[in-house]
This record gives structure tokens, sequence and C-alpha cells, in this order.
């Protein structure tokens, strides 16, 4: 069922004379060139309108912030860059993140926010479709400049490839108006019913006073986009990208998750005509009924082996369990741990390559988020026509 992610003896393939290239439709296509992100220099959030970070028992009570512990970067560093090697040596081209320095103050005329995150999940804020890479809105003010970190990696692209689009959605304004300020107040002590009920009816943390969205809210499956309403996403944000891809079918969805948070742990694609869903998040009927309309089947993922043991200073579910990046159609990348997942896929017939990443998950995320594709092989094809 798995193969080893590496052995010293494997020669590292020369990439850097291969032509760049910007192109990827969808998430499971042979990968030949990706971003991984990195660690260092992460910090736990300052307070702001939308997410507040309270971790008491690990020293970072709400209120406070700061870097993420050193101990924890080394490790988290040393499994992003063993991830990375390793798909150095099956031939896949890696790019890296610049970090800079996160732990200090974001300011525009309108406000000023106490500190940066990080660039450990490239996925949240790049989107690739087809030859663009989309820089997102975001929407927390921490994240406002976290573009910076990519700009060295998006250069070198457009240098290289003549026929790269580079985009970036409108910059936010990200004042008090964009958000319900009072939401975290009371959010988190409702029932779940009446969560569930707010997540249904879209009425969260973001206002509507502009379009915000987080590239990972977006699945891609060719010519159909599915976009999450979110903590980070609104229906203005929707809207834009659905005005932004005219040659796409841009949809929205929502989900039985009390606090979304980016689609890929939730709907996530794995080959043509097989899909895999949280259970415990039923997606929208809609959506469901979409995808059984045109044959495909939706595998409902087990528990995550992660259940009852969530990592020191992490804001994931243990559904970040499959949270995947396919190296190809056949192939998965799925963490070491998660052996129940990995067999219910190996199953279906796919190769598994277990890889070494819980140490990621407080970083913001697992193999998927750490990764943003640039190049796969493939076309854009319409998978629901
Ligand atoms: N926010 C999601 C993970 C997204 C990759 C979760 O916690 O399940």
């Amino acid at each position: 069922m798995t193969e080893h992610t590496t052995t010293s003896t494997d020669a590292t393939p020369d990439t850097s004379a291969r032509p760049l290239r910007v192109n990827a439709w969808n998430g499971w296509d042979p990968l030949r060139h990706v971003i991984v992100g990195r660690a260092e220099g992460t910090v736990v959030q300052a307070p702001e309108p939308a997410v507040r970070r309270d971790y008491p028992e690990d020293g970072f009570p709400l209120g406070t912030y700061g870097p993420m512990p050193e101990d924890m970067v080394a490790e988290a560093g040393e499994q992003l860059d063993n991830f990375a090697e390793m798909l150095r040596r099956r031939g896949i081209r890696v790019d890296r993140p610049t970090p800079i320095d996160f732990n200090q103050q974001v300011t525009t005329p309108e406000w000023s926010q106490d500190s940066m995150f990080g660039c450990m999940p490239p996925r949240d804020i790049l989107l690739t479709v087809g030859n663009e890479v989309l820089e997102a809105t975001m929407s927390y003010r921490s994240r406002w400049h976290e573009y910076l970190a990519y700009r060295p990696v998006l250069q070198n692209l457009f240098d290289g490839d003549e026929n790269m689009r580079w985009e970036a959605a409108p910059k936010p304004r990200l004042t008090d108006a964009s958000y319900n300020t009072k939401f975290w107040d009371t959010y988190n002590d409702l029932p779940t019913e009446e969560q569930l009920a707010r997540v249904r009816d879209y009425d969260l943390v973001l206002t509507e006073a502009e379009p915000l969205f987080d590239a990972a809210d977006v699945a891609r499956f060719g010519k159909d986009l599915f976009v999450q309403l979110s903590f980070v996403t609104n229906r203005s944000g929707y809207q834009w990208l659905k005005r932004h891809f005219p040659d796409h079918r841009v949809h929205a969805v929502t989900s039985t998750n009390t606090h979304p948070l980016h689609i890929d742990a939730t709907w996530v694609p794995l080959r043509p005509g097989l899909v895999l869903h949280c259970g415990e998040r039923l997606a929208d009927a809609e959506l469901m009924e979409f995808f059984r309309l045109n044959d495909w089947e939706i595998i409902e993922a087990v528990q995550p082996a992660s259940w009852d043991h969530p990592p020191k200073l992490s804001f994931c579910s243990p559904w970040l369990a499959g949270n995947m990046l396919n190296i190809d159609e056949n192939t998965l990348c799925i963490e070491e741990k998660e052996v129940r997942l990995s067999e219910q896929l190996s199953s279906y017939g796919f190769e598994i390559v277990p890889v070494p990443f819980r140490a990621v998950g407080p970083f913001g995320g697992g193999l998927h988020c750490a990764t943003v594709d640039i190049e796969r092989d493939g076309g854009l094809q319409d998978y629901f026509p």
C-alpha cells in the first residue's frame, strides 16, 4: 500500500533547466512544480476583529501574541524541508517563500494591527487557475502583507514564463465596516444548532462591505470552481471570483461545519469522478446532488487518527487529515499517522505516500495547505458536462 518517502541514496533530478510554465486546472493532474511554505517567523497573531487566538494552556491566553516557540518552529521546518526534498526527488520543482519579520505591526491609513502571521500556508493566499496565479484578498489584518513573502517566487515565474497571468484581487480596506466586530464575543457560546443556522444563512464574522476571500476556500475541478462561504470568504468575494473567471462555472457552497475556514479538509478532489468529504460536515444538498447527477462518487472520510490529540497552538480541527496533496491521479501524499484514511483510500486504488507532517499543523495546516501547485500536466476539462 505505501512506499517510503525518503532514502539517502535517491538522486535528486535537476529541474532548474526546465522552462517555467504556470498551468494547473485541478488538484490531481501530474504535478511538476509546486510552492512549499515555511514555518520560520510564524507569530501567534495579536487579536483583531476577524480572529482571536486564545491558548491559555499553551502560554498565549487571549490578548497575548508573539513568535511561535523555537522548538515547534524547528520541528515543523524540518518536516517541511523533508517534504520539499521528497517532492524534488520525484522530479517536481519546488519553490519556497521568503519569510519577512512577521512580528511587526501592520499599518494602513485606516488601522493598525500589532502583528502579522507567517508564510506557512501558501494555499490560503495563492490560487492557480490555468496560466494565472491570483493573489487572494485575505481577510485578516494580520495577513494583509503576507503576499510579500511570495513576491520573489511570483516575480521569477513572471520573468520566466511569458504566458503567465499574474493577478491580484483588490486589496481590501479591512476597516471595522468589514467585520461584525462583536461576533467572537458570543459565537463560540451559541448552541451548535444556532451556529449551524448562522453558517447556513451566512451570518458570520465578515460583512459584505467589500469582496473578501482566501484562496483555500476555492476547490478546482477543471471548468467548475467551488467557493466555500466561510469565516474568511464572504458572498462579495464569491461574486468577485465569479466575475473574474467568466469562462468557469463558479459555485458558492456551504457545509454543516460550525467553524468553516478553507474548503480543503471538507470537500477534497481526488481524481475525476471521486471526491472525499468529511462526513461530519455534510456538504449542502445542492452540491452533493450536482456531483451525484454527474456520476461522481462521494467518499465519506473515516475518523482521523488525531481525533483525541489536538496539538499545541493549533487552530485546525482533526479533519486536517483529509488535507492531502495529489502527486497525480493515482498517488496521494497523506500525513503518516493517518493510517486508517490511507487504508481507506488505497482501497480505491491510490498509491499512498506517507509524509510526517503533524508538527506543521499549528503553523496553519496540512499537506494541501502547505503547498500551491504551479504546474500540472493537462488542460481545462469539463467534468460535469
Ligand atoms: N480549517 C480546516 C482545515 C482547512 C485545511 C479545519 O480545521 O478542519
